[in-house]
This record gives structure tokens, C-alpha cells and sequence, in this order.
């Protein structure tokens, strides 16, 4: 598999990453399932892994931890979040510097790691990001907890503030055909020196027609998610249905090739319960986005920018 550099951060990883995180970590998708779906991935040259403790109602990261134990850490990006976690049935945000401390130390023991790779602050506001704030930072950097800092936040506003910060080595933001106003501020990113790591690649499937009559549980629990949480971008995402109906291309390989090719972008973390689809995303890198179908993106965008503006 393709890869690729991490901004400055001497690292370089999969064009395509894993996410250990929604239904894949979920108590209702079997371990087994879990297990074998990362040993693929492994075998198919996905060498970033992205994970939280608040993932999937706390219990992603500590199967990540048992799906990757044995593995050489060196050869692998594992990456996870900081500043949330989950507790009494719920997300739970603490962006102060001992719970981070103590999320940190918990993560090291989930995922078997002595040092983390990489660790994003999950969703902290911009105002957050204060000179004291990110000194502690540093100092649990200094004692060796982790290695290389980003922010993860579909706020653009923070991303941008991160941008200036020499602490921050990487962000991870919402790119997607449904986001291209992200375009621009990847490349800043990407200019400042950050690696970028694109979070839901798949538009979290809002894009493809609708699952709820495949009775797989993962299939209504990310249409439930959806209905719940995102019914803009699922009305936005109809109007790509095209992509899905593609003589050379697949939908999802589609979607993720149009990630891919934004200059700036290291890699696209994608989300799966099933080995087709693993195996299906983890093809995209080679595959180019036949120049027909980014007109047709590019001109799909122009119309949703337009919708987005007069209202
Ligand atoms: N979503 C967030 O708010 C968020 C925030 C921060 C970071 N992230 C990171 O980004 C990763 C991806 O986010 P996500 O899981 O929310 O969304 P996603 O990767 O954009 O979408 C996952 C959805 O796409 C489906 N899918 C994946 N490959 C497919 C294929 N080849 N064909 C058809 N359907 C396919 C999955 O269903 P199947 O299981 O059936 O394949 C699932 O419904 C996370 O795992 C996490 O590491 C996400």
C-alpha cells in the first residue's frame, strides 16, 4: 500500500488508516470479527490506526489494544485522542491537563504501548489552546507518554488556531466530497508543516443509497447514527449517489480517491465491520478518479456551496 509522509513529523503511514472506533468497536460486533478484520489490514500493508477512549462506549481502544498485541509497535502508527472518554453511559470531555495525564497513562496500558504515537485532542475549542495548556502538553511529551500531538476537530475555526502552533504536529478534520470548503484549509495546513489525516473519508456512507433494509446490526446502527445525528449531510449526500453507480470505480473507492488527491492530505481513515469492504477501500490508493467523474463531483459541490450560501 501507498505511503505516505505525516507532515514533519518523520513518520509515514498508510494512505489508507483503519478507524477503531463505531460499530467495529462496539460490545454488539463480535471480538473475532473485530480481530480479524485488523489482522487483514495488517496483511494488506494498513499501517495507521486510529482510535479513542471514547470510542464505541469506551471499549475501541482496548480492543485495538488486543487486535495489535504481538506486532512489532515500530512498524505501525497507532494513534488515539485525549480529552474525552467515556463514563456513566456517556461522552464525557475533560480538556484539563491531569485528566489528560490520566487518559494518556490509561491509553498506553489499552493499547499496550509504551509510548503513543500520536495523540489528538479530541474536539478542544480554540480558546482551549492556551501557551500554559500546551506547555503541560509538553511536559507529559518530555516524559516520554507520547510522541507527536494534533487536534481533531470538525470546527474549522480550531483547526485554523492549530495551525500556528509549533506543539501541534497534526490535525485530523471532516474531509469529504460533502466538505470541499476544507480544501483550502488542508493546504494550509499542509503548508504549515502539519500531516493531515482525513476523518470520515466515507462521508460516513451518506453518499450511498440507504442501508435500513439490510438487517445486519452494523448496517442499522449506522443508519440509526445518521437519522440521529447527521440529516443534513445525508440530504446533501443524495445528490452523489452517482458515484455508487460507476462502471470503473466503486462507490466508496470513489469517494475515497477524491480524499486522496487533495493536495495536503496524508492519509483517509475509513471505517468498516466487513472484510469486502476493507479489502475494497484499501485498493482505492491506486486507483485514479476517472477525470468524467471529478467534473461531475466538482460540479455537484458547486451547487451544494451555492444552496449552503443562499440560505
Ligand atoms: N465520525 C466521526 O465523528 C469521527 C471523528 C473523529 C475521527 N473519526 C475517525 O474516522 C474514522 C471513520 O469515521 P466513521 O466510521 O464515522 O465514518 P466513515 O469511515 O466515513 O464511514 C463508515 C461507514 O461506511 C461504511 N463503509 C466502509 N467501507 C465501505 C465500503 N467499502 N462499502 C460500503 N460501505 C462502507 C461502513 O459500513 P460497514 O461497516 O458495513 O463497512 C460505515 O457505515 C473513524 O473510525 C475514526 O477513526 C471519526
Amino acid at each position: 500500500m501507498e505511503q505516505r509522509p505525516l507532515g514533519r513529523t518523520g513518520l509515514s503511514v498508510s494512505a489508507i488508516g483503519f478507524g477503531a472506533a463505531s460499530f467495529w468497536g462496539h460490545p454488539a460486533f463480535p471480538e473475532t470479527d473485530a480481530v480479524r478484520l485488523v489482522h487483514r489490514a495488517l496483511d494488506l500493508g494498513v499501517t495507521l490506526f486510529d482510535t479513542g477512549p471514547a470510542y464505541s462506549r469506551g471499549q475501541a481502544e482496548a480492543r485495538l489494544g488486543r487486535a495489535l498485541a504481538g506486532r512489532d509497535p515500530s512498524a505501525l502508527v497507532v494513534a488515539t485522542k485525549a480529552g474525552t472518554c467515556f463514563e456513566g453511559g456517556r461522552v464525557r470531555r475533560d480538556m484539563s491537563l491531569p485528566a489528560i495525564e490520566a487518559s494518556l497513562e490509561l491509553s498506553r496500558r489499552r493499547l499496550g504501548l509504551e509510548v503513543l504515537p500520536l495523540v489528538h485532542l479530541h474536539g478542544p475549542s480554540a480558546a482551549e489552546l492556551t501557551p500554559d495548556f500546551l506547555g503541560g502538553l509538553q511536559r507529559l511529551r518530555d516524559r516520554g507518554l507520547f510522541l507527536q500531538l494534533g487536534v481533531n476537530s470538525f470546527d474549522p475555526t480550531v483547526i485554523e488556531a492549530a495551525l500556528a502552533l509549533r506543539e501541534i504536529d497534526t490535525v485530523m478534520v471532516d474531509i469529504n466530497v460533502l466538505r470541499p470548503e476544507r480544501v483550502p484549509l488542508v493546504a494550509r495546513a499542509a503548508a504549515a508543516g502539519k500531516g493531515v489525516l482525513a476523518g470520515m473519508p466515507l462521508a460516513m456512507g451518506h453518499t450511498a443509497p440507504s442501508r435500513l433494509r439490510d438487517l445486519r446490526p452494523s448496517s442499522l446502527w449506522y443508519a440509526l447514527r445518521a437519522l440521529k445525528n447527521h440529516r443534513a449531510d445525508m440530504s446533501a449526500g443524495r445528490r452523489f449517489r452517482f458515484l455508487h453507480q460507476q462502471p470503473d470505480i466503486t462507490g466508496p473507492q470513489a469517494l475515497l480517491a477524491w480524499t486522496l488527491a487533495v493536495p495536503g492530505v496524508s492519509a483517509a481513515i475509513a471505517g468498516t465491520t466487513r472484510l469486502g469492504h476493507l479489502e475494497e477501500n484499501v485498493a482505492a490508493p491506486g486507483l485514479p478518479l476517472p477525470e468524467n467523474l471529478a467534473v461531475r463531483i466538482a460540479r455537484t459541490q458547486q451547487g451544494e456551496l451555492a444552496k449552503k450560501i443562499s440560505k
